[in-house]
Protein backbone atom coordinates (compact mmCIF):
# COMPACT_ATOMS: atom_id res chain seq x y z
CA UNK A 1 0.00 0.00 0.00
CA UNK A 2 1.50 3.04 -0.88
CA UNK A 3 1.92 5.21 1.68
CA UNK A 4 0.97 9.00 0.84
CA UNK A 5 3.06 12.28 1.89
CA UNK A 6 1.59 15.65 0.66
CA UNK A 7 3.80 18.24 -0.68
CA UNK A 8 3.63 20.62 2.00
CA UNK A 9 0.85 23.41 1.01
CA UNK A 10 1.83 26.65 0.46
CA UNK A 11 4.51 25.86 -2.21
CA UNK A 12 6.18 23.40 -4.23
CA UNK A 13 9.62 21.55 -2.83
CA UNK A 14 12.37 22.84 -4.13
CA UNK A 15 13.00 19.31 -5.08
CA UNK A 16 10.00 19.25 -7.02
CA UNK A 17 10.40 22.39 -8.61
CA UNK A 18 13.65 21.36 -10.03
CA UNK A 19 12.57 17.99 -11.83
CA UNK A 20 10.01 20.17 -13.14
CA UNK A 21 12.16 22.94 -15.12
CA UNK A 22 14.41 19.83 -15.79
CA UNK A 23 11.50 18.61 -17.44
CA UNK A 24 10.48 21.64 -19.18
CA UNK A 25 14.14 22.49 -20.56
CA UNK A 26 14.67 18.90 -21.56
CA UNK A 27 11.46 18.91 -23.89
CA UNK A 28 12.59 21.72 -25.19
CA UNK A 29 15.25 19.79 -26.90
CA UNK A 30 13.11 16.63 -27.29
CA UNK A 31 14.33 15.31 -24.33
CA UNK A 32 12.35 13.25 -21.41
CA UNK A 33 14.46 12.44 -17.81
CA UNK A 34 13.10 8.71 -17.78
CA UNK A 35 12.83 9.24 -13.89
CA UNK A 36 9.45 10.83 -13.97
CA UNK A 37 8.18 7.53 -14.74
CA UNK A 38 8.70 6.30 -10.90
CA UNK A 39 9.62 8.55 -8.76
CA UNK A 40 8.33 9.32 -5.13
CA UNK A 41 7.75 13.35 -5.33
CA UNK A 42 6.75 13.53 -8.93
CA UNK A 43 3.63 11.16 -7.72
CA UNK A 44 3.01 12.66 -4.45
CA UNK A 45 3.19 15.82 -6.30
CA UNK A 46 0.71 14.48 -9.43
CA UNK A 47 -1.81 12.95 -6.65
CA UNK A 48 -2.97 17.24 -5.88
CA UNK A 49 -1.72 19.05 -8.69
CA UNK A 50 -2.90 16.98 -11.45
CA UNK A 51 -5.90 14.71 -9.96
CA UNK A 52 -7.11 17.25 -7.27
CA UNK A 53 -7.71 20.00 -9.83
CA UNK A 54 -8.71 18.78 -13.44
CA UNK A 55 -11.99 16.83 -14.18
CA UNK A 56 -11.74 13.41 -13.69
CA UNK A 57 -13.42 10.16 -15.05
CA UNK A 58 -15.59 8.40 -12.80
CA UNK A 59 -18.23 6.57 -14.09
CA UNK A 60 -20.53 6.09 -16.57
CA UNK A 61 -24.28 6.72 -15.71
CA UNK A 62 -25.51 3.87 -17.17
CA UNK A 63 -23.29 2.15 -14.27
CA UNK A 64 -26.18 3.77 -11.89
CA UNK A 65 -29.32 3.86 -12.90
CA UNK A 66 -31.64 3.47 -10.49
CA UNK A 67 -31.73 5.48 -7.16
CA UNK A 68 -29.53 3.81 -4.57
CA UNK A 69 -27.09 2.40 -7.31
CA UNK A 70 -23.35 3.19 -6.54
CA UNK A 71 -20.13 2.53 -7.45
CA UNK A 72 -16.81 2.72 -5.60
CA UNK A 73 -14.45 4.37 -7.79
CA UNK A 74 -11.00 6.41 -7.83
CA UNK A 75 -9.70 9.64 -8.16
CA UNK A 76 -6.22 9.95 -8.05
CA UNK A 77 -5.43 7.70 -5.31
CA UNK A 78 -8.50 8.57 -3.39
CA UNK A 79 -11.05 5.97 -3.11
CA UNK A 80 -15.03 7.99 -4.11
CA UNK A 81 -18.40 6.47 -3.75
CA UNK A 82 -20.35 7.55 -6.81
CA UNK A 83 -23.90 7.35 -5.86
CA UNK A 84 -27.24 8.04 -8.21
CA UNK A 85 -29.81 9.71 -5.06
CA UNK A 86 -32.84 9.60 -4.97
CA UNK A 87 -33.97 13.03 -6.69
CA UNK A 88 -31.45 11.34 -9.77
CA UNK A 89 -28.99 13.32 -8.92
CA UNK A 90 -25.34 11.96 -8.64
CA UNK A 91 -23.05 12.78 -6.17
CA UNK A 92 -19.21 12.09 -5.73
CA UNK A 93 -18.10 11.41 -1.80
CA UNK A 94 -15.22 10.64 -0.58
CA UNK A 95 -15.20 6.98 1.38
CA UNK A 96 -13.80 8.11 4.52
CA UNK A 97 -16.20 8.22 7.75
CA UNK A 98 -16.00 12.13 9.35
CA UNK A 99 -15.59 10.77 12.72
CA UNK A 100 -12.37 8.74 12.59
CA UNK A 101 -11.80 8.17 9.12
CA UNK A 102 -12.06 4.77 8.15
CA UNK A 103 -13.50 3.60 4.51
CA UNK A 104 -17.57 3.66 5.15
CA UNK A 105 -18.09 1.55 1.60
CA UNK A 106 -16.12 -1.81 1.18
CA UNK A 107 -18.36 -2.82 -2.10
CA UNK A 108 -17.08 -2.17 -5.75
CA UNK A 109 -20.78 -1.35 -6.59
CA UNK A 110 -24.63 -1.75 -5.05
CA UNK A 111 -27.74 -0.34 -4.30
CA UNK A 112 -28.18 0.89 -0.79
CA UNK A 113 -29.86 3.59 1.22
CA UNK A 114 -27.30 4.31 3.71
CA UNK A 115 -23.51 3.77 3.78
CA UNK A 116 -22.79 2.41 7.61
CA UNK A 117 -18.70 2.87 8.91
CA UNK A 118 -18.23 -0.21 9.97
CA UNK A 119 -16.07 1.33 13.13
CA UNK A 120 -18.97 2.83 15.25
CA UNK A 121 -21.24 2.90 12.76
CA UNK A 122 -22.00 6.76 11.93
CA UNK A 123 -24.12 6.42 8.47
CA UNK A 124 -25.03 8.88 5.59
CA UNK A 125 -27.33 8.64 2.97
CA UNK A 126 -27.00 8.48 -0.47
CA UNK A 127 -26.26 12.28 -0.73
CA UNK A 128 -23.35 12.01 1.61
CA UNK A 129 -25.58 13.79 4.19
CA UNK A 130 -24.94 12.59 8.28
CA UNK A 131 -27.97 10.73 8.81
CA UNK A 132 -27.78 9.11 12.31
CA UNK A 133 -25.09 7.39 14.48
CA UNK A 134 -25.42 4.66 17.63
CA UNK A 135 -26.26 5.76 20.56
CA UNK A 136 -26.65 9.49 19.70
CA UNK A 137 -28.28 10.96 22.67
CA UNK A 138 -26.13 9.28 25.02
CA UNK A 139 -22.98 10.25 22.49
CA UNK A 140 -23.84 13.61 21.62
CA UNK A 141 -27.35 14.71 22.65
CA UNK A 142 -28.28 17.59 20.60
CA UNK A 143 -24.14 18.96 20.29
CA UNK A 144 -23.59 17.50 16.68
CA UNK A 145 -23.94 20.06 13.89
CA UNK A 146 -25.31 17.18 11.13
CA UNK A 147 -24.88 19.49 7.89
CA UNK A 148 -21.55 20.16 9.07
CA UNK A 149 -20.31 16.54 9.16
CA UNK A 150 -21.50 14.78 6.15
CA UNK A 151 -19.24 12.59 4.02
CA UNK A 152 -17.10 15.07 1.50
CA UNK A 153 -18.14 15.72 -1.74
CA UNK A 154 -16.69 16.80 -4.94
CA UNK A 155 -17.37 20.30 -5.53
CA UNK A 156 -17.81 20.18 -9.21
CA UNK A 157 -19.44 16.83 -11.16
CA UNK A 158 -20.89 16.89 -14.77
CA UNK A 159 -21.78 14.69 -17.38
CA UNK A 160 -21.18 13.84 -20.93
CA UNK A 161 -22.94 11.86 -23.08
CA UNK A 162 -23.36 9.39 -19.42
CA UNK A 163 -19.64 10.00 -18.63
CA UNK A 164 -19.22 11.63 -14.96
CA UNK A 165 -16.18 13.24 -14.54
CA UNK A 166 -15.80 15.16 -11.00
CA UNK A 167 -13.21 17.67 -10.14
CA UNK A 168 -11.97 18.57 -6.84
CA UNK A 169 -11.50 22.03 -7.47
CA UNK A 170 -13.45 24.88 -7.80
CA UNK A 171 -11.65 27.10 -9.68
CA UNK A 172 -11.03 24.94 -12.34
CA UNK A 173 -14.01 25.93 -15.41
CA UNK A 174 -16.94 23.69 -15.42
CA UNK A 175 -16.68 20.67 -17.45
CA UNK A 176 -17.71 21.71 -21.41
CA UNK A 177 -15.56 25.34 -21.00
CA UNK A 178 -12.95 22.68 -19.47
CA UNK A 179 -13.12 20.35 -22.08
CA UNK A 180 -13.00 23.13 -25.46
CA UNK A 181 -12.87 21.48 -28.77
CA UNK A 182 -12.93 18.33 -27.08
CA UNK A 183 -16.36 18.11 -26.63
CA UNK A 184 -17.01 18.15 -30.69
CA UNK A 185 -15.12 14.96 -30.72
CA UNK A 186 -17.01 13.13 -28.00
CA UNK A 187 -20.13 14.16 -29.78
CA UNK A 188 -18.59 12.48 -32.89
CA UNK A 189 -17.99 9.22 -30.88
CA UNK A 190 -20.75 8.80 -28.16
CA UNK A 191 -23.38 11.24 -29.35
CA UNK A 192 -24.14 9.24 -32.72
CA UNK A 193 -27.19 7.60 -31.16
CA UNK A 194 -30.21 9.19 -29.52
CA UNK A 195 -29.85 5.99 -27.13
CA UNK A 196 -26.24 6.41 -26.96
CA UNK A 197 -23.92 3.91 -25.14
CA UNK A 198 -23.93 1.77 -22.29
CA UNK A 199 -21.02 -0.10 -20.21
CA UNK A 200 -21.58 -3.65 -21.12
CA UNK A 201 -19.95 -4.86 -17.63
CA UNK A 202 -18.36 -3.77 -14.48
CA UNK A 203 -15.02 -2.36 -15.55
CA UNK A 204 -11.86 -5.41 -15.50
CA UNK A 205 -9.43 -3.96 -13.32
CA UNK A 206 -5.99 -5.32 -12.84
CA UNK A 207 -2.77 -3.91 -11.74
CA UNK A 208 0.71 -3.46 -14.05
CA UNK A 209 3.88 -1.96 -13.02
CA UNK A 210 4.42 0.60 -15.07
CA UNK A 211 3.41 4.34 -14.40
CA UNK A 212 -0.17 5.85 -14.82
CA UNK A 213 1.69 8.29 -17.42
CA UNK A 214 2.93 5.22 -19.48
CA UNK A 215 -0.62 4.41 -20.94
CA UNK A 216 -1.88 7.79 -20.83
CA UNK A 217 1.24 9.04 -23.38
CA UNK A 218 0.66 5.88 -25.09
CA UNK A 219 -3.04 6.54 -25.75
CA UNK A 220 -3.11 10.59 -26.79
CA UNK A 221 -0.95 9.90 -29.68
CA UNK A 222 1.78 6.47 -30.13
CA UNK A 223 0.60 4.91 -33.46
CA UNK A 224 3.91 4.14 -34.12
CA UNK A 225 4.67 1.07 -31.70
CA UNK A 226 1.87 -0.51 -33.68
CA UNK A 227 3.73 -2.49 -36.02
CA UNK A 228 6.49 -3.39 -33.61
CA UNK A 229 4.72 -4.35 -30.15
CA UNK A 230 1.54 -5.85 -31.59
CA UNK A 231 2.86 -7.62 -34.68
CA UNK A 232 1.54 -11.12 -33.43
CA UNK A 233 -1.69 -9.41 -33.47
CA UNK A 234 -1.11 -9.05 -37.29
CA UNK A 235 0.42 -12.47 -37.93
CA UNK A 236 -2.86 -14.44 -36.27
CA UNK A 237 -4.60 -11.58 -38.66
CA UNK A 238 -6.12 -10.00 -35.86
CA UNK A 239 -6.08 -6.82 -38.28
CA UNK A 240 -5.52 -6.51 -41.84
CA UNK A 241 -1.89 -5.39 -42.64
CA UNK A 242 -0.78 -4.32 -38.59
CA UNK A 243 3.04 -3.02 -40.35
CA UNK A 244 1.52 -0.45 -41.81
CA UNK A 245 -1.07 0.58 -39.56
CA UNK A 246 1.04 3.69 -38.27
CA UNK A 247 1.18 4.65 -42.09
CA UNK A 248 -2.71 5.35 -42.04
CA UNK A 249 -2.43 7.00 -38.61
CA UNK A 250 -3.50 10.50 -38.51
CA UNK A 251 -3.72 13.03 -35.43
CA UNK A 252 -5.92 15.06 -34.16
CA UNK A 253 -5.01 17.68 -31.58
CA UNK A 254 -7.32 19.63 -29.38
CA UNK A 255 -5.30 21.12 -27.52
CA UNK A 256 -4.50 21.02 -23.70
CA UNK A 257 -3.50 17.41 -23.92
CA UNK A 258 -6.21 16.19 -25.54
CA UNK A 259 -5.70 14.08 -28.30
CA UNK A 260 -7.04 11.71 -31.21
CA UNK A 261 -5.23 9.31 -33.45
CA UNK A 262 -7.25 9.01 -36.45
CA UNK A 263 -6.68 5.73 -38.88
CA UNK A 264 -7.64 5.98 -42.73
CA UNK A 265 -8.87 2.20 -42.41
CA UNK A 266 -11.03 2.82 -45.09
CA UNK A 267 -7.64 2.22 -47.49
CA UNK A 268 -8.29 -1.76 -46.14
CA UNK A 269 -12.02 -1.33 -48.56
CA UNK A 270 -14.91 -0.04 -47.99
CA UNK A 271 -16.55 -2.13 -45.21
CA UNK A 272 -14.55 0.15 -42.79
CA UNK A 273 -15.90 3.28 -43.10
CA UNK A 274 -17.39 4.61 -40.15
CA UNK A 275 -15.26 2.36 -38.22
CA UNK A 276 -16.82 -0.94 -40.09
CA UNK A 277 -20.09 -0.73 -38.30
CA UNK A 278 -22.25 -2.69 -40.29
CA UNK A 279 -25.20 -0.81 -42.67
CA UNK A 280 -27.90 -1.01 -40.17
CA UNK A 281 -26.35 0.37 -37.38
CA UNK A 282 -25.03 3.72 -39.35
CA UNK A 283 -28.33 4.22 -40.60
CA UNK A 284 -29.89 4.69 -37.10
CA UNK A 285 -27.17 7.22 -36.43
CA UNK A 286 -28.01 10.84 -36.40
CA UNK A 287 -25.23 12.69 -37.72
CA UNK A 288 -27.44 16.13 -37.98
CA UNK A 289 -25.22 17.99 -34.77
CA UNK A 290 -21.81 16.62 -36.17
CA UNK A 291 -19.05 18.86 -37.14
CA UNK A 292 -18.92 18.60 -40.70
CA UNK A 293 -15.24 17.71 -40.86
CA UNK A 294 -15.73 15.60 -37.95
CA UNK A 295 -18.50 14.03 -40.37
CA UNK A 296 -16.17 12.94 -42.80
CA UNK A 297 -13.59 11.67 -40.65
CA UNK A 298 -16.24 9.29 -39.38
CA UNK A 299 -16.66 8.02 -42.64
CA UNK A 300 -13.01 7.75 -44.11
CA UNK A 301 -10.60 7.89 -40.47
CA UNK A 302 -12.25 7.68 -37.97
CA UNK A 303 -10.62 8.24 -34.74
CA UNK A 304 -9.71 4.76 -33.17
CA UNK A 305 -7.49 6.14 -29.87
CA UNK A 306 -7.26 9.03 -27.78
CA UNK A 307 -6.66 10.52 -24.44
CA UNK A 308 -8.29 13.26 -22.05
CA UNK A 309 -6.17 14.49 -19.53
CA UNK A 310 -5.02 13.03 -17.39
CA UNK A 311 -5.97 9.58 -16.72
CA UNK A 312 -9.55 9.00 -19.54
CA UNK A 313 -8.87 6.83 -22.82
CA UNK A 314 -10.72 5.92 -25.63
CA UNK A 315 -10.40 3.37 -28.36
CA UNK A 316 -12.60 1.82 -30.99
CA UNK A 317 -11.53 -0.22 -33.53
CA UNK A 318 -13.34 -3.18 -35.60
CA UNK A 319 -11.65 -6.31 -34.79
CA UNK A 320 -13.14 -9.63 -35.45
CA UNK A 321 -14.20 -11.55 -32.50
CA UNK A 322 -12.29 -14.53 -33.94
CA UNK A 323 -9.86 -14.79 -36.87
CA UNK A 324 -11.89 -15.01 -39.55
CA UNK A 325 -15.16 -13.35 -38.12
CA UNK A 326 -16.14 -9.84 -40.30
CA UNK A 327 -14.72 -7.19 -37.98
CA UNK A 328 -16.94 -5.32 -35.62
CA UNK A 329 -16.14 -2.20 -33.82
CA UNK A 330 -15.83 -2.30 -30.19
CA UNK A 331 -15.81 0.50 -27.91
CA UNK A 332 -13.13 0.41 -24.93
CA UNK A 333 -12.57 3.22 -22.31
CA UNK A 334 -9.74 2.86 -20.07
CA UNK A 335 -8.09 4.91 -17.08
CA UNK A 336 -4.56 4.52 -15.70
CA UNK A 337 -5.10 4.68 -12.20
CA UNK A 338 -2.30 5.79 -10.33
CA UNK A 339 -1.57 3.33 -7.14
CA UNK A 340 2.12 4.41 -6.67
CA UNK A 341 5.16 5.64 -8.55
CA UNK A 342 5.36 3.26 -11.19
CA UNK A 343 2.42 0.96 -10.65
CA UNK A 344 -0.95 1.46 -11.47
CA UNK A 345 -4.40 -0.23 -11.97
CA UNK A 346 -5.66 -0.38 -15.23
CA UNK A 347 -9.39 -0.52 -15.29
CA UNK A 348 -10.98 -1.68 -18.54
CA UNK A 349 -14.54 -1.01 -19.55
CA UNK A 350 -16.47 -2.09 -22.81
CA UNK A 351 -18.90 0.13 -24.45
CA UNK A 352 -21.66 -0.92 -26.84
CA UNK A 353 -24.87 1.25 -28.16
CA UNK A 354 -27.50 0.93 -25.70
CA UNK A 355 -29.77 -0.28 -28.71
CA UNK A 356 -27.68 -3.12 -29.30
CA UNK A 357 -29.56 -6.26 -28.39
CA UNK A 358 -28.60 -8.65 -25.66
CA UNK A 359 -26.13 -10.75 -28.24
CA UNK A 360 -24.02 -7.99 -29.63
CA UNK A 361 -23.91 -6.18 -26.36
CA UNK A 362 -22.03 -9.88 -25.21
CA UNK A 363 -20.66 -10.29 -29.18
CA UNK A 364 -18.68 -6.87 -28.62
CA UNK A 365 -17.90 -7.62 -25.30
CA UNK A 366 -16.17 -10.91 -26.11
CA UNK A 367 -14.82 -8.83 -28.66
CA UNK A 368 -13.43 -5.91 -26.55
CA UNK A 369 -11.87 -8.34 -23.94
CA UNK A 370 -10.17 -10.33 -27.20
CA UNK A 371 -8.10 -7.32 -28.11
CA UNK A 372 -8.08 -5.06 -24.71
CA UNK A 373 -8.31 -6.85 -20.89
CA UNK A 374 -6.12 -8.22 -18.74
CA UNK A 375 -5.71 -11.18 -21.33
CA UNK A 376 -6.05 -9.19 -24.27
CA UNK A 377 -3.84 -9.49 -27.37
CA UNK A 378 -2.88 -5.74 -27.24
CA UNK A 379 -2.91 -5.20 -23.77
CA UNK A 380 -0.70 -7.59 -22.82
CA UNK A 381 2.05 -6.28 -25.48
CA UNK A 382 1.22 -3.12 -24.23
CA UNK A 383 1.51 -3.31 -20.28
CA UNK A 384 4.72 -5.64 -21.09
CA UNK A 385 6.60 -2.52 -22.87
CA UNK A 386 5.71 -0.08 -20.12
CA UNK A 387 6.85 -2.13 -17.11
CA UNK A 388 9.81 -1.57 -18.92
CA UNK A 389 9.47 1.72 -18.68
CA UNK A 390 9.12 1.69 -14.89
CA UNK A 391 12.33 -0.27 -14.63
CA UNK A 392 14.44 2.41 -16.91
CA UNK A 393 12.77 5.20 -14.30
CA UNK A 394 14.53 2.91 -11.79
CA UNK A 395 17.66 2.39 -13.06
CA UNK A 396 20.60 3.42 -11.15
CA UNK A 397 22.87 3.14 -13.60
CA UNK A 398 20.04 5.84 -15.85
CA UNK A 399 19.91 8.14 -12.61
CA UNK A 400 23.74 8.05 -12.36
CA UNK A 401 24.25 9.06 -15.94
CA UNK A 402 21.24 11.34 -16.11
CA UNK A 403 19.69 9.42 -19.35
CA UNK A 404 16.94 10.93 -21.77
CA UNK A 405 13.72 9.48 -23.67
CA UNK A 406 13.79 10.84 -27.12
CA UNK A 407 10.92 12.47 -28.74
CA UNK A 408 12.18 13.73 -31.77
CA UNK A 409 10.67 12.69 -34.87
CA UNK A 410 10.39 14.70 -37.85
CA UNK A 411 7.23 16.35 -37.93
CA UNK A 412 5.01 17.69 -40.67
CA UNK A 413 2.66 21.22 -40.46
CA UNK A 414 -0.97 20.75 -39.63
CA UNK A 415 -3.55 19.95 -42.58
CA UNK A 416 -3.93 23.86 -44.08
CA UNK A 417 -7.31 22.41 -45.50
CA UNK A 418 -8.69 20.68 -41.86
CA UNK A 419 -11.86 22.78 -40.87
CA UNK A 420 -13.03 21.09 -38.00
CA UNK A 421 -11.76 21.71 -33.97
CA UNK A 422 -8.54 21.48 -33.15
CA UNK A 423 -5.07 21.11 -35.76
CA UNK A 424 -5.11 17.83 -38.12
CA UNK A 425 -2.23 16.24 -39.14
CA UNK A 426 -2.15 14.03 -41.96
CA UNK A 427 0.81 11.83 -40.34
CA UNK A 428 1.16 10.65 -37.10
CA UNK A 429 5.06 10.91 -36.49
CA UNK A 430 6.31 13.81 -34.88
CA UNK A 431 5.52 12.95 -31.02
CA UNK A 432 4.27 16.22 -31.02
CA UNK A 433 0.98 14.70 -29.30
CA UNK A 434 2.73 13.11 -27.05
CA UNK A 435 5.40 16.42 -26.26
CA UNK A 436 1.35 17.84 -25.76
CA UNK A 437 0.68 15.71 -23.00
CA UNK A 438 3.68 16.56 -21.16
CA UNK A 439 3.52 20.18 -21.96
CA UNK A 440 0.21 19.72 -20.10
CA UNK A 441 2.03 18.07 -17.17
CA UNK A 442 4.73 20.69 -16.78
CA UNK A 443 1.78 23.39 -16.97
CA UNK A 444 -0.56 21.62 -14.06
CA UNK A 445 2.95 20.64 -11.63
CA UNK A 446 4.09 23.83 -11.40
CA UNK A 447 0.62 26.32 -11.42
CA UNK A 448 0.70 27.76 -7.89
CA UNK A 449 -1.37 25.94 -5.24
CA UNK A 450 -5.10 26.41 -5.93
CA UNK A 451 -5.14 27.81 -9.53
CA UNK A 452 -7.16 26.46 -11.70
CA UNK A 453 -6.66 23.16 -14.19
CA UNK A 454 -6.00 24.60 -17.69
CA UNK A 455 -8.55 24.84 -20.34
CA UNK A 456 -7.54 24.73 -24.31
CA UNK A 457 -5.67 27.81 -25.31
CA UNK A 458 -4.59 28.78 -21.75
CA UNK A 459 -1.01 30.34 -22.08
CA UNK A 460 1.77 28.50 -20.11
S1 LIG B 1 -14.83 5.97 12.21
FE1 LIG B 1 -16.72 5.92 11.28
S2 LIG B 1 -18.10 5.87 12.92
FE2 LIG B 1 -16.17 6.03 13.86
FE1 LIG C 1 -0.66 -0.61 -28.15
Amino acid sequence: MYKFDPIPSGGQSNDLKALVTRVDQSLDQGLLPVGVFCDDTVFRAEMTRIFGRTWVFVAHESEIPQPGDFVQRKIGIDSVIVTRDTDGGVNVLLNHCRHRGTEVCHEDQGNAKHFKCPYHGWTYNVKGEFAGAPHYNEAYGNTLDKKAWGLKRAPQVDSIHGFVFACLSTETAPLREYLGDTVKVLDAIFGLHPQGMRAVAPPERFQVRADWKSGAENFCGDAYHVSTAHVSAGLSDFIPDVRQVSVIARALDLDNANSFIAHEITQWGPMFEHWAYPPEIVEQFDFSNIDPALRELLRKSPPTIGTIFPNFSYLRFPQPCAPGDRPFPFTSIRMWQPVAPGVMELWNWQFEWACADEATQQESYAGGVFGFGSGGIFEQDDTAVWEGIAKAANSPWNHTDNVMLHYQQQRVDSDPDWKGPGKFYNNIYGERLQEGFWRRWIKEMSAPDNAPAATPHTDA
